[in-house]
């Protein structure tokens, strides 16, 4: 189980003035992933299209590399701007399945500053029905902190 906190602390300060969201990315898909024995996929799909998510920084095996707003879990959470909580993802409509071994996911949007969004953040374990609101409300704050954060001077 995940200690948040310490998590929380660790990404601020490695990701202290940073400003390139790839680089951030990368560095919150490696904190998360080690982070958890739920995580069995941690990654990063970006908007660089209109309704088009492409694959970004991740940790665990092959992502799929396209993914368009009306597919998926990942384009649900792009398409409503809310965290999608998939306790079972056999059960969700148009789940795109890129590990037969993934049995729960939670996606949330992220956005910059500006309101932009940047993309989703996608997390997949083997374990049915791994993630809780608990975990949804700490990583929306985790993405907020992160990405909506104001340069410091
Ligand atoms: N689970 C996602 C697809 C991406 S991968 O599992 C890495 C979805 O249905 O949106």
């Amino acid at each position: 189980m995940t200690d948040y906190d310490a998590l929380a602390a660790r990404v601020a300060a490695l990701t202290e003035g940073e400003e390139d969201n790839i680089a951030k990315m990368a560095t919150v898909a490696c904190e998360l992933f080690h982070s958890d024995a739920r995580f069995d996929w941690v990654g990063f799909y970006r908007v660089t299209a209109p309704n088009l998510l492409k694959i970004g920084p991740y940790q665990g095996g092959h992502g799929c590399l396209v993914i368009p707003f009306d597919k998926g879990v990942c384009g649900a959470a792009a398409r409503t701007g809310e965290t999608q909580l998939v306790d079972d993802v056999d059960a969700f409509p148009g789940h795109i399945a890129c590990a037969s071994s993934t049995k729960s996911e939670i996606v949330l949007p992220v956005w910059d500053r500006d309101g932009v969004l940047l993309g989703v953040l996608d997390i997949d374990s083997d374990q049915p029905s791994a993630f809780t609101k608990s975990d949804a409300a700490f990583l929306e704050n985790l993405m907020m902190k992160t990405f909506c954060s104001a340069k410091r001077a």
